[in-house]
């Protein structure tokens, strides 16, 4: 059983990029924040300079998304340890970007296990505990790429663009249960993902933004604090672009 108190966030990704500005705002804002992760040892380190920086009311997980029983038991663990999930934030993402004339089957599958099939795990191992307590929170960080398509990202782009799929149709089963759901998609933001973009590519990619800067995780950050705030309730199914005007859809 556990003793805190505050609400939990469950930031999967949240020792990432845009997950570790996500994790630090949350835990600003008042949430005992669960950071699910890949890789242990990046995580541990993540942890032990959290702590430096003086959040206490952070936490790891080592959760596999892509196995539905997996995402279960992590749920259930977390539950246990620090209580129900009141916020879910979906951040976990990778890219295997190619050309789909070269794309393999693996670099297809990979992309929208991780990026796309975990939302689901993820959101329907939340739902009960979250229909229970008539409050919810579910946030998807989902990209610029799935609002305009990439060239390069056949795999990444339509994970992106169903996850939108998802947060619409959950949207509505949830909106007369205190749960909102929304989409959030972050354009080209500085994190290691746009760092390994051959750096050609990424100057000319930089070019097309109008603000002319790629755009920082703070950024992404403060809307998802804004969105999980209890008085954004008539927000839901919704997505907001953070691109530096880079696509107006
Ligand atoms: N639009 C049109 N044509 C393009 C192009 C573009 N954006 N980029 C390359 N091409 C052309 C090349 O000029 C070349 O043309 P020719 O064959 O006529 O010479 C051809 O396409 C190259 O095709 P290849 O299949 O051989 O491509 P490649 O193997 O050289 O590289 C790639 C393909 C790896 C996808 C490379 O283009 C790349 O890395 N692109 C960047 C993709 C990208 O933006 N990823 C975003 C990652 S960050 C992220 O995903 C986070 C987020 O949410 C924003």
């Amino acid at each position: 059983m556990t003793t805190q108190t505050a609400p939990v966030a469950w930031v999967t990704g949240g020792t990432g990029g845009i997950g570790t500005a996500i994790c630090q705002a949350l835990a600003e804002a008042g949430y005992f924040v669960v950071a699910s992760y890949h890789n242990r040892e990046k995580a541990q380190a993540w942890l032990a300079a959290r702590r430096d920086e003086g959040f206490e009311n952070l936490a790891l997980a080592g959760i596999n998304l892509t196995d539905f029983d997996a995402c279960h038991a992590g749920v259930d663990d977390i539950r246990r340890q620090y209580g129900p999930v009141e916020l879910l934030v979906n951040c976990a993402g990778i890219t295997r970007d190619s050309t789909l004339k070269k794309m393999s089957p693996q670099q297809w599958r990979e992309v929208i296990d991780c990026n796309l099939n975990s939302v689901f795990n993820t959101c329907r191992c939340v739902i009960e505990d979250m229909l229970e307590a008539g409050h919810g929170r579910i946030v998807n960080i989902s990209s610029i790429n799935g609002r305009k398509g990439q060239f390069g990202q056949a795999n990444y782009s339509a994970a992106k663009t169903g996850m939108h799929g998802l947060t619409m149709a959950l949207a509505q089963e949830t909106a007369t249960k205190g749960i909102t759901v929304n989409t959030l998609s972050p354009g080209y933001i500085a994190t290691d993902m746009i760092m390994s973009i051959p750096e050609k590519i990424r100057e000319s990619i930089r070019e097309t933004i109008p603000v002319k800067r790629f755009g920082k995780p703070e950024e992404i950050a403060r809307a998802v604090v804004f969105l999980a705030d209890r008085e954004s309730g008539f927000i839901t199914g919704a997505n907001l672009d953070i691109n530096g005007g880079q696509f107006m859809g």
